[in-house]
């Protein structure tokens, strides 16, 4: 407990407050809601029964803190003094207090976006008894429930067209990316120069890194746009999206090299069928699978998905790597394959 009362402190102080909390008044609450995305949702914060004395005092102040990391990046939500009340940034006009009773310092969050994932703070400020409540906000079911990847196919670069897209994704055990999951997809750091399709027609690309060829070094880190296309005449890549493994992907452990018929025959008499880029990017992403072995999947690509970048494999990052479509008699690499469960 006095460790907590620690962090209570330190916490006020860093975050600059105007008021200063009494040693051995604070009180702690940590509490977790989970929500659907859009929905309206209830943070609860209560003022603790000791504090009820003092509760409708004229200097009573409620005020709610989206707490980050890095102190520095806190934001406001609300502040309510009386009949005073404000909200702040993305949070204004869209949150208010639920005000059950005077005891009640809820606030009520609507359209819950992904941006209001995270921790909150509620302190109650009435000059005698002063708390602190913390509230952790996330998404139902998790946030992360797939993974976006750029795919390529052999022929070349920029040769899909939109229905051509649609089933090379599905080749892929994928679908078509939309454009939510490419967002939290470039939030979560991907990068790619090539542009591609997206579920709603539209032909973007995901940058982190802004430079010259990849749209300017003008333009923010972002989503770069080349807006809706001609589904029929328009050629580009595509994002795809690779949901949760509904069965094992794994490295084929057996004494040869492999050419791609021997690969895809190699897997079923395992009992499985070669493994998908799909599969391997949902492995690679949702359950962490690392393995510095090139491997034959199902397009006739060869890759490998690295976890832990270290030397030799994918040192800069974490990512899954493609070698390339070489010729399907080359006796060079081993198979990755997938059986369903
Ligand atoms: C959320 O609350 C707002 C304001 O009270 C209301 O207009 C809206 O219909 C609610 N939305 C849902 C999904 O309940
Ligand atoms: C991937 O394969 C599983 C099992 O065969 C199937 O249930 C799922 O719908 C497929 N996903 C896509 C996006 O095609």
């Amino acid at each position: 407990m006095t460790s907590l009362l620690c962090i209570t402190i330190i916490s006020l102080t860093l975050a600059g407050s105007a008021f200063s909390l009494p040693t051995g008044s604070a009180s702690q609450l940590k509490v977790k809601v989970f929500a659907d995305l859009g929905s309206n949702v209830t943070l609860p914060c209560r003022l603790l029964s000791q504090d009820a004395m003092a509760f409708g005092n004229i200097g009573m102040r409620i005020k709610w803190t989206k707490v980050e990391d890095d102190e520095a990046l806190n934001k406001d939500v609300l502040l309510s003094m009386g009949f005073h009340k404000k909200t702040y940034g993305g949070f204004e006009n869209r949150v208010f207090l639920q005000e059950l009773d005077n005891e009640d310092a809820s606030i009520v969050i609507t359209d819950f976006s992904r941006d209001d994932v995270g921790k909150y703070h509620c302190e109650i400020i009435n000059g005698v008894e002063d708390s602190m409540q913390e509230v952790s906000l996330e998404v139902l079911g998790g946030l992360i429930d797939g993974v976006v990847f750029p795919y390529t196919p052999l022929v070349a670069r920029y040769n899909l067209n939109f229905d051509d897209a649609v089933q090379a994704c599905q080749k892929q055990n994928a679908s078509v990316a939309t454009f939510d999951q490419l967002f939290d997809a470039w939030k979560g750091g991907l990068d790619w120069c090539n542009a591609g399709w997206l579920s709603d027609g539209t032909v973007q690309y995901p940058i982190n890194n802004p430079r010259g060829p990849c749209g300017g070094t003008n333009n923010g880190p972002g989503l770069r746009s080349y807006g809706r296309r001609d589904k029929q005449i328009s050629r580009f890549d595509v994002f795809c999206f690779s949901s949760a493994l509904t069965g094992r992907f794994y490295w084929l452990v057996q004494p040869d090299r492999l050419t791609f018929d021997e690969a895809v025959q190699a897997c079923l008499d395992d009992g499985a069928e070669i493994a998908k880029v799909g599969h391997m990017y949902s492995a690679w992403k949702l359950d962490s699978y690392d393995r510095c072995d090139a491997g034959w999947l199902a397009d006739a690509s060869v890759r490998y998905p690295i976890s832990r970048p270290r030397k030799n494999c994918s040192p800069e990052e974490a990512a899954v790597r493609l070698l390339g479509f070489p010729d399907k008699t080359q006796k060079s690499y081993g198979v990755y394959c997938f059986e369903e469960q």
